[in-house]
């Protein structure tokens, strides 16, 4: 992943492509009343596609929906009553009928579109000069083939794409969905936020990753929408090496652990008002961005997110693009719903709004 160059011309301009798209699709409503979540949510896992197979899809393309509905699929299933006794019995419930038949057909999806465009990557033996994720593993396969029971193969790679659709797809979409769900309901931050881009950029220069420190406002903006709204509640499970004594705790060698990221996200003792959005958690009197320890949407150690510098530079590309865009209001005088709809991650409920754009009166 850190060899994937984010740098101008790799991955972060077409990144910046993405946004523009997605831009023009909010602008085709006209200030009517938009779902933004299927956008969103398409234009996050052609990010995917451009990071793992080197080339993204046109949002009509037949081949690109078909993925993102067997991703839809597989999201819903992820976590349901069906999978769970799926992965209890697997044996039994393979041949009985049930919604799990279709999701297991939709991973099916997933992996033999990614085994597909690692046939194309063979055949334009493309690896002198690698530019996505398949090209660096294929290399490393390359390297490895001669190691003993080496676990790079192409079984491997394709479970890998398939990994990096699942935990980058809905994780991103979810966490711009609740963006601006609360820039709709917080219209005074949302103003702060307008007036800074406007203030640094104007209307005409474009926004790089790299500017963001000229932007304290809208980076303390971002680090509290996924603060106070997490898209993802536990970590990934450990497991103990030896015996831990821990806050008084004992914790045994093998003991499976899961990080629960509400117990830092919301935590009373490091938070303000950990319930309520509020940007000046992360700023100073001075009105700088101030990083927290206590800020750990990621995880933390050795299995903390793999995709985390993406999705910074996703994040933050997808919010001011759009927030230059448009001012975004709610379709009506009632208040967009902000509880959660908890499932593989947390999102908003169904919702639409008003993306207005900024530049008219
Ligand atoms: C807002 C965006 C995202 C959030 C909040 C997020 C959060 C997380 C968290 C909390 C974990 C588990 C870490 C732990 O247990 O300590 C994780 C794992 C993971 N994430 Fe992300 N993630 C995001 C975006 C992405 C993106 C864009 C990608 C892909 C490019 C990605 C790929 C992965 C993968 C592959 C894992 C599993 C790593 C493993 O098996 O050890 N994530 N993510």
């Amino acid at each position: 992943m850190r060899r994937l160059g984010l740098g101008k011309k790799g991955l972060e301009h077409q990144i910046e492509e993405v946004a523009q798209e997605l831009v023009q699709i909010f602008a085709q409503a006209k200030g009517q009343p938009l779902d933004p979540m299927l956008p969103i949510t398409n234009s996050a896992c052609n990010v995917i596609c451009t990071l793992a197979f080197g080339h993204r899809f046109s949002l009509e393309d037949k081949e690109f929906l078909k993925l993102m509905e067997a991703l839809e699929s597989g999201f819903k299933f992820i976590g349901s009553f069906f999978h769970t006794l799926y992965e209890i019995f697997p044996f039994v419930m393979k041949h009985l009928p049930g919604p799990h038949q279709k999701a297991l057909l939709s991973i099916e999806t997933v992996l033999s579109f990614g085994k597909k465009e690692v046939e194309r990557h063979k055949e334009h033996h493309s690896l002198h000069e690698p530019r996505d994720f398949i090209d660096f593993y294929l290399l490393q396969m390359g390297e490895n083939k001669d190691v003993p029971d080496c676990t790079f193969d192409d079984e491997n790679l394709s479970q890998a794409i398939f990994d990096l659709f699942l935990a980058g797809t809905d994780t991103t979409s979810g966490t711009l969905q609740w963006a601006l769900l609360l820039m709709a309901s917080h219209p005074d931050i949302q103003d702060k936020v307008h007036k800074e881009i406007e203030d640094v950029f104007g209307s005409s220069q474009i926004i790089h990753y790299q500017d963001r420190k000229k932007l304290p406002y809208t980076t303390a903006v971002i680090h509290e929408v996924m603060r106070s709204k997490y898209v993802v509640l536990f970590g990934l499970p450990r497991r103990t090496t030896e015996d831990v004594d821990m806050l008084g705790y004992f914790i045994p060698k093998g003991t499976t652990v899961f990080p629960d990221f509400r117990s830092v996200l919301l935590d009373p003792k490091e938070w303000e008002t950990p319930d309520e959005f509020n940007p000046h958690h992360f700023l100073d009197k001075d009105g700088h961005f101030v990083q927290r320890e206590a800020f750990l949407p990621f995880g933390a150690g050795l299995r903390a997110c793999v995709g985390e510098q993406l999705a910074w530079i996703e994040i933050f590309i997808f919010f001011t693009s759009l927030l230059r865009a448009f001012t975004f209001r709610p379709p009506g005088v009632k208040e967009l719903n902000q509880e959660p709809v908890v499932g593989l991650t947390t999102h908003p409920h169904p919702y639409k709004l008003c993306a207005i754009p900024t530049s008219y009166p």
